[in-house]
Formats: C-alpha cells, sequence, structure tokens
C-alpha cells in the first residue's frame, strides 16, 4: 500500500470516529427511519422537490437518459430507496446513488437502480462521479462536518452535479432547541458544547444562505418548519429520536481524548447525573422544539 493510500485511510478511520454516532447500528436504523418519516410529515410528504423534479426529468429524457440522483451520507438508504419508488410510479427512468464513510447500516437487499458505495464527503470525488448527478440530497449532516469542511463538502458536491442541478438539504438546528424538562435541556445544551468543540456547526441551518451562496449556488426555495407545530405524534417522535441521540453523543464525548484539550464537559460527574435524570425525564413524554429546514440550490 503506497504512503498515499495509507494516509487516506486513517483520515477516513478518524472522521467516522469523530461522528459520535455511529456506534450503535440497531438504535441508529431506528432513529434514521422516525426522522425520515418527520421529514415526510413536517414538509407535506415531500423527500424530492416537485418543480426540481420536474424539471430535471424533462431534461434527462431529452438527452435520452436515465435521471442520476446522489444521495450523500445515506445511512440506511430510506431515502433512495422511497425515491425509486416515487420515480417508478410516475414511469421515470432513474438511477440513484447512495454514498456513506461506512456501509454497516446499508440494507442487504436494494432494487437494481439503488447503487450504495462508500465515499467520506471530505475526500474528493473520483472521476467516474464527476458531473453525473442531476439531483443530490444531504440530510441530517449538522453532526457530521466541521464548519470549515463546510466549503469544500459544498465544493465535492458542486463538482458531482451536471449544469443546473440541484442541491437539496435538510437539517436541524440544535443551538435553538428547547426542551420541556430542565434536564433534558441541559443535556441538550451540553450536546451543543460538545459540536462546539469539535468544530461544528450547531447554526448550520440559518448559515445555509452565506454558505450556499459562497459557494456560487443559486437559492431556489427554503422553508423552515418548526416541531412545535406539528402533532403530538410527531413531536413524541422527535424526542424519542433526537434526545436520545443527544444522549448517546455525551456518553460518547465523555471518553474521546480529542476533546479533553478544549474539553466542553470539565464536570464529568454532574454531566453523568444529568444523563441519567435526562433518560428518566425520557419516560415522561418530554415536550421539545427545534427548527427543521431544507433548502434547494442550483448549480449555474
Ligand atoms: C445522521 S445520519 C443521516 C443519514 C441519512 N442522511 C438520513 O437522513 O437518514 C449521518 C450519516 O452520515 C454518515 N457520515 C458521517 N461522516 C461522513 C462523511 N465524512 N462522509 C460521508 N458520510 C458520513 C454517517 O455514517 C451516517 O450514516
Amino acid at each position: 500500500m503506497s504512503p498515499m493510500v495509507a494516509q487516506e485511510v486513517t483520515e477516513t478511520s478518524e472522521n467516522q470516529k469523530l461522528y459520535l454516532l455511529s456506534q450503535d447500528k440497531e438504535k441508529e436504523t431506528a432513529r434514521l427511519a422516525i426522522f425520515h418519516n418527520l421529514t415526510k410529515e413536517l414538509f407535506a410528504s415531500e423527500i424530492l422537490d416537485s418543480d426540481a423534479l420536474e424539471a430535471i426529468a424533462a431534461k434527462a429524457k431529452a438527452e435520452n437518459r436515465p435521471l442520476r440522483i446522489a444521495d450523500l451520507g445515506t445511512g440506511t438508504a430510506c431515502w433512495p430507496l422511497e425515491v425509486v419508488q416515487i420515480l417508478a410510479a410516475k414511469n421515470i427512468d432513474a438511477q440513484v446513488h447512495g454514498y456513506d464513510i461506512t456501509d454497516e447500516k446499508y440494507p442487504s437487499n436494494r432494487p437494481k437502480n439503488v447503487s450504495l458505495r462508500i465515499w467520506d464527503i471530505n475526500e474528493p470525488p473520483t472521476e467516474d462521479m464527476i458531473g453525473q448527478y442531476d439531483y443530490v440530497q444531504v440530510r441530517l449532516f449538522v453532526a457530521v462536518l466541521a464548519a470549515v469542511k463546510i466549503p469544500l463538502a459544498l465544493g465535492h458536491i458542486k463538482s458531482l452535479l451536471r449544469s443546473k442541478g440541484y442541491l437539496e438539504w435538510t437539517d436541524i438546528s440544535l443551538a435553538r432547541g428547547q426542551v420541556s424538562t430542565q434536564n433534558l435541556q441541559k443535556a441538550l445544551e451540553y450536546t451543543v458544547l460538545v459540536l462546539d468543540a469539535m468544530g461544528k456547526d450547531n447554526d448550520l441551518v440559518n448559515n445555509f444562505d452565506s454558505y450556499m451562496e459562497k459557494a456560487g449556488f443559486n437559492i431556489v426555495k427554503s422553508s423552515f418548519q418548526y416541531m412545535h407545530k406539528s402533532n403530538m405524534e410527531e413531536r413524541q417522535a422527535m424526542t424519542s429520536f433526537l434526545l436520545p441521540a443527544c444522549l448517546d453523543v455525551l456518553r460518547n464525548a465523555m471518553t474521546l481524548e480529542e476533546l479533553r484539550e478544549k474539553d466542553p464537559l470539565k464536570n464529568r460527574e454532574e454531566v453523568g447525573k444529568i444523563i441519567i435524570a435526562a433518560e428518566e425525564d425520557l419516560r415522561n413524554r418530554p415536550r421539545m422544539t427545534m427548527p427543521v429546514r431544507r433548502i434547494l440550490v442550483q448549480k449555474e
């Protein structure tokens, strides 16, 4: 193995380790399914922008080729699997590629037009990926990308897209979340501190416009949805998905050597107690609000 390849492997596993949620496959798979359904509720069942779809489907048809779509950080591939069903129902010929830093959550069965691959978004795309896609989807990356890496990742996404191709990004604002119990609120605040210390942008969704404009994308649409406006079932979904995930982040962060220097969790004993109390609070149907934003941008 050449030294360069060895270094790439080390960086990739480093990025994977610093993604504090990837440890428990079953738990994360269940959470991602909840969030997938929740975003459908919040965004009127639309998982692929219908106006953009009309435009790219017409273009692909005129060019006599299948539509090409990519989902980055695809996780369990729940998005690509549903997208191909939607497109099949509309008789649109499509190939959907899911990419993730790890294949640990990939389903073993998938239709022929869904292909799942491994790619770390921090690495430059390979030749065969460049200029291939009409539409790229990104969802729930707030804890994945360090703020300083976002421009680089957007540059990579832009190079994946064809001319006039779209990027749709849906994410949450942990920094603006509010929970009805003190322990859970404190746990959420500690999670934000941990992610801050890891260089993540907790207010990513409010900074979307500036990131996108700096990357040279044109903003086509944007929509903020708020959990408190949604029904009880959705709110419970959010608390059973997001708050337990925050507690997992905290538990993992307590053992992470990389955080010792900046130490956002100085008083480990207090944080440990808050995690236990917050777990107890979770059983009592806490209420929670959190903004979820979806932005659709287009390459020139
Ligand atoms: C919170 S999950 C979201 C999964 C999916 N987008 C969804 O909404 O169901 C984040 C995903 O990003 C992946 N990931 C983490 N770091 C990554 C990286 N550097 N490049 C690509 N994917 C990454 C994780 O393995 C995980 O599957």
